[in-house]
């Protein structure tokens, strides 16, 4: 079933969460001089217009990306996210989805290994990303792509999962890949979004367990809900990233960020947020 199009969502409260903390793991990996590989499972189409009618019609960019375009007191590890949406958005309305931030972000001996299923996004994504020789777009599904494709030439690198979770199985399927691309290439930096939606609380606890299990060292985790915690079945109420292997620092780069976007994104004063470490809960607001 493929009847997702993140169009509809491009820019909203979770894309925020996710692109945020996309940027903070590739600007901690581009530090070092060494050459890596940025792997994505679930590429969507790499750019979305924010004028279009899928954006227009849910109009969820403007309690996301387009509340924060005006603000100039960020912290500093979110400017480089912050000033390629501006780049993007002055020029032409439009947003820039994983595969486009990571390409900007990266460098010219890295390399991009991006996987979508759905074809006419996966179309999209081509046209986006033509003109980048680093860039390897499949017309694959991603769960089986990043087993298959790992490890890649340049080990030091970062993958990222990033299903709809349009049915139940996203779960067990993100939990089963991880493990499995984590025995092949278990230096990888693996990060897995996941929805905050209340009627799959158990799922998402165990999806969170497991990826956890598969890593060798810490897990991270961070939760942005912006109008706080909802009992209501259906609705996305807010979302979360799971970072196994981060690079060093992360952590704290999360705790400068995080409390700024809840701030930023929240409706009214009811916004909350969690992150920390998984796995040992040492950290403050462990989620
Ligand atoms: C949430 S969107 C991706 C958004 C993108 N990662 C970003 O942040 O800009 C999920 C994408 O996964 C695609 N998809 C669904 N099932 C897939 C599968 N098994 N393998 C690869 N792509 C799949 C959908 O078509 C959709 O474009």
């Amino acid at each position: 079933m493929l009847s997702y199009q993140h169009g509809y969502h491009a820019g909203n409260h979770a894309d925020v969460l996710k692109h945020s903390i996309l940027t903070l793991i590739l600007t901690r990996l581009t530090q070092k001089d060494r050459p890596l590989t940025y792997m994505d499972s679930h590429a969507g189409a790499g750019l979305y217009h924010l004028e279009g009618d899928q954006a227009r019609k849910t109009g969820e960019a403007d309690s996301g990306i387009l509340k924060l375009l005006g603000l100039n007191d960020a912290p500093n590890q979110l400017v480089p996210y912050l000033s390629l949406c501006k780049r993007y958005h002055t020029d032409g309305a439009w947003y820039p989805g994983s595969p486009t931030i990571a390409a900007e972000l990266t460098r010219p001996g890295d390399d991009l290994i991006l996987m979508e299923l759905h074809p006419a996004e996966h179309t999209q994504l081509k046209g986006a990303l033509d003109s980048d020789p680093r860039a390897h777009v499949h017309h694959r599904d991603g769960f089986q792509g990043l087993v298959a494709l790992s490890p890649p030439v340049h080990r030091r690198g970062l993958v990222l999962m990033d299903p709809s979770y349009e049915t139940d199985e996203d779960y067990q399927n993100v939990a089963k890949a991880a493990s499995a691309l984590m025995r092949r290439w278990p230096e990888a930096v693996v990060a897995v979004w996941y929805p905050l939606v209340s009627r799959r609380k158990n799922a998402t606890e165990t999806l969170k367990k497991k990826v956890a299990e598969c890593g060798k060292g810490e897990t991270l985790c961070a939760e942005l809900c912006p109008a706080g915690i909802s009992d209501n079945e259906w609705g996305l109420y807010g979302s979360g990233m799971l970072i196994v292997n981060p690079p060093w620092k992360l952590e704290d780069d999360i705790a400068e960020c995080i409390p700024w976007l809840t701030c930023a994104l929240a409706d009214d004063s009811r916004g909350t947020s969690d992150y920390g470490r998984l796995v040992s809960q040492e950290a403050e607001g462990g989620c």
